[in-house]
């Protein structure tokens, strides 16, 4: 069995841990390989998202048996803590050896503020520029420097729906368009005893908020927006907002669940009829949760969004300052390898950046995952906001805002005047 094969087991499950690690005979106690530790900063602490780490250590331990793994994950989805602690420990001159930054505006802020080292010599030596998918390349560099290692793809523009919950209220698990959506979730609501669309914690908001945007507005028109001079005024930003202002009115956003994965919970265990949320609620349902596709869990594209592909990349960086940066760089090869992106992306629910891979290494993949991986070629790719790419943290953060008055007073003139000026402060 292939290294690559064994860790992805590993990863989902199928082969219990320690059974694994003496078949493949791991090189543990070699004292010829490169020892040390390294201390590295994410927030991947729920249910996929640990599991999809601990499959990346679990190769890592494979190909680097003398190197111990600090984490320092920080909770809260869409790393809405992490960042916090971060810039403070950034500010502080205190880097971690490598964090986790988004591909895109996200990870632009970093490099113009100048606290990561270039990573060309280890992008010549593992050939990345060719491995990694083209339209990802800008995202992770500038001036022709590569600033980081992306491990995976997730898409955001997801519906997650429980198919009992569904049946009971007559109500379709893939509508079309966001009028039908609505229409289905009012089915949901009034078959009772169900929250129509959970939501949890403020990024799963925002989230939602994105999601709508696409749908309402196409792929052009969102794209669009991200760029200088773009029309916030504009009459379908507008209608946008009123579309979001009608599916809040189906949701639990004044009791929202604890987490995303709380969420995805509450949807397995059909106290939720569906959630929009990106595809690492994919890797909790399945792994975390034990569901079966299609029997216990179904998916689609979010209503009138088929066809794109709103993406994210989770990558890990450099920072100038890493105290074990050896042991770093071992880390970002690992990130990249074709056994730590097998392992990480079967738990995980996102797909492998790596574009070398055969029908062998394919077929490890659930059905989603293979779906997505279509999905990546056939679709048009657009970036999400929430996760990083196409707006950096201090926008993102002003649109929170916008978001947090809007849920109080519920006036989508003046919410649509926030983001106006929050666009004309930070749309440069
Ligand atoms: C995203 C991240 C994903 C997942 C999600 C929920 O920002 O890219 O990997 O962790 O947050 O926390």
């Amino acid at each position: 069995m292939s290294i690559s094969r064994r860790a992805f087991l590993l990863a989902t499950g199928a082969v219990a841990g320690s059974a694994v690690l003496s078949a493949c005979g791991s090189k543990g106690g070699d004292s010829a390989s490169p020892s040390g530790e390294v201390e590295v900063f994410s927030w991947w602490t729920e249910g996929s998202e640990s599991a999809g780490l601990q499959a990346l250590l679990a190769d890592l331990k494979i190909n680097q048996p003398n190197i111990r793994f600090v984490n320092r994950a920080v909770a809260g989805g869409a790393g809405v803590n992490a960042k916090a602690e971060l810039a403070k420990r950034l500010s502080q001159g205190n880097p971690p050896d490598s964090f986790q930054g988004h591909a895109g505006a996200e990870l632009s802020d970093y490099i113009a503020a100048g606290q990561l080292e270039d990573l060309n010599a280890l992008y010549e030596e593992q050939k990345w520029k060719d491995l990694f998918p083209k339209q990802l390349l800008p995202l992770i560099s500038s001036e022709g420097k590569f600033y980081s290692v992306p491990v995976n793809i997730h898409r955001a523009n997801m519906l997650w729906s429980n198919p009992s919950v569904l049946k009971a209220a007559g109500a379709d698990p893939a509508p079309k368009t966001f009028a039908s959506f609505l229409e289905n979730l009012q089915k949901v609501k009034v078959a009772g005893g169900t929250i129509p669309l959970v939501l949890a914690d403020a990024f799963t908001v925002k989230h939602l908020l994105e999601t709508v945007m696409l749908s309402t507005l196409g792929p052009d028109d969102w794209t669009a927006l991200w760029q200088p001079g773009a029309d916030w005024r504009a009459p379908k930003v507008k209608e946008a907002l009123e579309n979001y202002h009608q599916v809040l009115t189906f949701t639990n956003v004044s009791s929202p669940a604890k987490s995303w994965d709380a969420a995805s919970t509450l949807l397995g265990n059909g106290k939720a009829a569906y959630q929009i949320m990106g595809d690492w609620a994919e890797g909790s349902l399945k792994l975390t949760q034990g569901l079966q596709a299609h029997t216990d869990y179904e998916w689609a594209a979010v209503p009138g969004t088929a066809g794109s592909f709103q993406f994210l990349s989770d990558s890990f960086t450099l920072p100038k300052g890493a105290k074990h940066r050896d042991a770093a760089l071992i880390w970002l090869k690992e990130c990249g390898s074709k056994g730590g992106q097998l392992g990480f992306n079967g738990a995980k629910g996102s797909i492998p950046t790596l574009t070398n891979l055969t029908e062998d290494d394919r077929s490890l993949f659930g059905e989603y995952a293979r779906w997505s991986m279509d999905e990546w070629k056939r679709c048009r790719i657009v970036g999400s906001l929430t996760h990083g790419v196409v707006a950096n943290n201090a926008w993102n953060t002003a649109i929170d805002d916008a978001i947090t008055s809007f849920l109080k007073r519920r006036q989508v003139s003046s919410f649509q005047s926030a983001l106006v000026a929050a666009a004309q402060k930070h749309n440069r």
